[in-house]
């Protein structure tokens, strides 16, 4: 018996993932997990609430250096304190910094499918958004064709936002992909911003590489954002950080915000320190438990979903599900279909954007009696569709 096979009930949480469907709706769909936090982080939030003195705050005096020497530990990656700036979320924290980038009419790259907010990033700053779509390959799973990258960048693209780990297609990038990439921004004068938010998320036989930590030429073009929100599963707190190792880039970021970015609040910095200083023991059995859900999801939907596919995902619980074959119909009939027939909630494709037609996204980060029954429902409603 797992720590993550019982939770407890989110339904009148307040929760964005329970709260708006009935209680009939298996919700596999928002990026949160169903886990309880590791317990030194619910210890710190407890004490800190006792307390009960809740003033202005500022980030608690050992956070930094716990970042320093967690990107040194993971990434052998080298930063310095004053590099880096927390933010209340990691949208807000790409959006900020793509405003700082560009002007307006000028371009942003990304690679969709992608996570939605990347699609009207460039809009929100005034600008337009280029598109070198991740291709699928023989073996089910997403790459970034070097050649399509170089080609999709235009004369007026400012700057590429990339997901890494991806999201939704579950893949870490290989040090080769990210270099071709960063080197084809390098050539062109593109700033990259990272959002590297599923960075802990990263099962065996695949890693993490930060692409500021590929050479000093591309850390100093770089924007990284990172968050414990996923990891720890305290995404609702908006604890996330951006390391930004360019001085000047970093200012004209933090100009940007003055005045309009709010400060982050006293228990997003309690719970992100406890997380980061404590939380390793309990990231490690997740990771283990995160992996069997994925192998039981991949092999349940190629085995028992008939015209439905998923590869195996090197990173995230956030599994994207080729629904194009199973004649549930096109664009987003397939997030309907289980909505409606299954009683699963899942992400539509359309979410993410040209390529998202027809697919699904799933999300496994839940007890395991959860995760079979959605799979199970999932089942029978495609055999009684068969049906008809
Ligand atoms: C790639 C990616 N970036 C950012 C976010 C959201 O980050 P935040 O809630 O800190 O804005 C998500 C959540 O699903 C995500 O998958």
């Amino acid at each position: 018996m797992s720590q993550f096979d019982t939770c407890p009930s989110r339904r009148g949480t307040g929760s964005y993932k329970w709260d708006q469907h009935d209680d009939d709706v298996l919700p596999m769909w928002v990026a949160d997990m169903d886990f309880q936090s590791p317990e030194p982080v619910i210890r710190a939030l407890r004490e800190r609430v006792e307390h009960g003195v809740f003033g202005y705050t500022m980030a608690p005096p050992d956070l930094k250096a716990i970042l320093v020497e967690r990107m040194a530990r993971l990434y052998q990656w080298q930063i310095s304190e004053e590099e880096i700036v927390f933010v209340p979320g990691v949208v807000l924290g790409f959006n900020l910094a793509i405003q700082a980038l560009l002007q307006p009419g000028e371009g942003v790259l990304i690679q969709p499918p992608v996570y939605g907010p990347f699609l009207y990033t460039a809009a929100h700053a005034g600008g337009e958004t280029h598109e070198a779509p991740l291709q699928i390959g023989s073996d089910g799973q997403y790459f970034a064709d070097p050649a399509a990258f170089r080609a999709a960048i235009q004369a007026n693209t400012r700057a590429f936002l990339l997901c890494n780990p991806h999201n939704p297609s579950g893949r870490a990038f290989r040090r080769d992909e990210l270099q071709a990439m960063a080197d084809a921004c390098l050539e062109r004068d593109l700033h990259i911003v990272s959002d590297e938010i599923h960075c802990d998320l990263v099962f065996r036989g695949h890693r993490h590489i930060p692409i500021a930590s590929l050479s000093p030429e591309i850390a100093a073009r770089t924007v990284t954002v990172m968050a414990p929100s996923k990891t720890f599963n305290i995404a609702g707190l908006g604890a996330s950080f951006m390391i930004v190792q360019d001085e000047a880039l970093r200012k004209r970021i933090q100009q940007a915000g003055r005045g309009i970015v709010a400060h982050i609040d006293l228990l997003a910095y309690t719970a992100m320190r406890a997380a980061y200083a404590e939380g390793q023991p309990w990231l490690d059995e997740l990771l283990v438990y995160l992996e069997e859900n994925r192998d039981i999801t991949t092999r349940f939907v190629n085995e028992e979903l008939p015209g439905c596919s998923l590869a195996l995902n090197d990173a995230t619980y956030l599994a994207w599900i080729d629904c194009r074959s199973a004649g549930i119909g096109s664009g987003d009939d397939p997030q309907k279909f289980f909505l409606e027939q299954a009683k699963v909630t899942l992400n539509p494709g359309s979410f993410f954007g040209s390529g998202g037609e027809g697919f699904v996204r799933f999300n496994f980060g839940c007890p395991r009696s959860q995760l079979e029954e959605a799979l199970q429902r999932m089942k029978t409603a495609l055999a009684v569709n068969s049906l008809r």
